[in-house]
């Protein structure tokens, strides 16, 4: 254990993760993150564009660190995908040791107006897609005695969202299947863990048509100002998330550092969830 006093080093250095959904928002902060502390990071999302200029800015990040970054151009929900992304880093650098399913989509609606298709699609994004992941990463990961997954769900795990319905079961589901994962592996050095975030100025909150414009449209609010405050106002901290703060959580879990935390749903949503387990 570290010396009172000695800084904080999250050990991430050359360590090798994967990231899905690391073109936008908080996926691509968290790989931004991962590079500037020195770790390797393969960039996961469909978008070959997006991901080029994120590869970039990662790479601008991490060069003095030494990191390597690379693209993979894939959409998650597809059933080999898990193992196209561990084949990918093992091809570039050699092994995975951490994994972050962060790849994920929203939209507000009425819980009538979801057709039985989106159900389907929620539910191979945010189980399916992390599942398939978790399968095919975690037995070289516990081969070698040290692994870690990070899983972004959400608070609409925790408390359904009456806007986001088929959004919200499925996170929740996504939380149980994290719990399962990191009980079957905890003892053997992988560690899996969940994190919950609130509302968050990604570009699907910011983007035009994104969640904070149908929330505008939804709640016949004037302006996107009044609509942005109206949406702060809902949590205890009084505002939405920046990315960084979700990725710092989400950095943290991957690192050495969080070598006694398995099995978490952390929240980092400004409190918004009020309970206190
Ligand atoms: N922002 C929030 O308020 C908030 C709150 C709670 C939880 N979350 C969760 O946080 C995660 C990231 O959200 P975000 O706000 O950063 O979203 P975002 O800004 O829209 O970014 C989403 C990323 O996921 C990728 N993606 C989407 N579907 C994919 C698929 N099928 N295969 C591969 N990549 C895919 C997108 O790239 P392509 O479209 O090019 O594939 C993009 O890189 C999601 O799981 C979301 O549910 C977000």
């Amino acid at each position: 254990m570290p010396d009172a006093g000695e800084l904080m080093d999250l050990g991430l250095a050359a360590k090798a993760c994967a990231v899905t959904g690391a073109s936008r928002g908080i996926g691509r902060e968290t790989a931004r993150m991962l590079a500037a502390e020195g770790a390797s990071v393969l960039l996961i999302a469909r978008g070959a564009e997006g991901l080029a200029e994120a590869v970039e800015a990662c790479r601008s990040a991490g060069d003095a660190a030494g990191a390597e970054i690379e693209p993979l151009a894939l959409d998650v929900a597809e059933v080999d995908a898990g193992e196209r992304i561990v084949a990918a880093c093992d091809e570039r650098f050699g092994r995975l040791d951490a994994l972050v399913n962060n790849a994920g989509t929203a939209r507000w609606r009425d819980l009538d107006q979801v057709p039985e298709a989106d159900w389907y699609e929620a539910w191979e994004l945010n189980v399916m897609a992390p599942l398939r992941a978790m399968r095919a990463a975690i037995p070289a990961m516990a081969a070698r005695g040290w692994g870690r997954i990070v899983n972004v769900s959400s608070t609409a795990a925790k408390r359904p969202s009456a806007r986001m319905p088929e959004y919200s079961v499925a996170k929740a589901a996504e939380l149980s299947l994290s719990r399962l994962f990191a009980d079957r592996h905890a003892g053997e050095g992988v560690l899996v863990n969940a994190i919950c975030p609130g509302p968050t100025k990604s570009e699907l909150w910011m983007d035009a048509g994104g969640l904070l414009d149908q929330s505008q449209e939804l709640g016949g609010i004037e302006t996107r100002d009044e609509a942005l405050r109206a949406a702060g106002e809902k949590r205890p901290l009084g505002r939405l998330a920046e990315v960084e703060e979700i990725a710092a959580a989400i950095v943290f879990l991957c690192s050495e550092r969080a070598s006694y935390v398995a099995g978490a749903a952390w929240s980092v949503d400004g409190g918004t969830v009020q309970v206190i387990i």
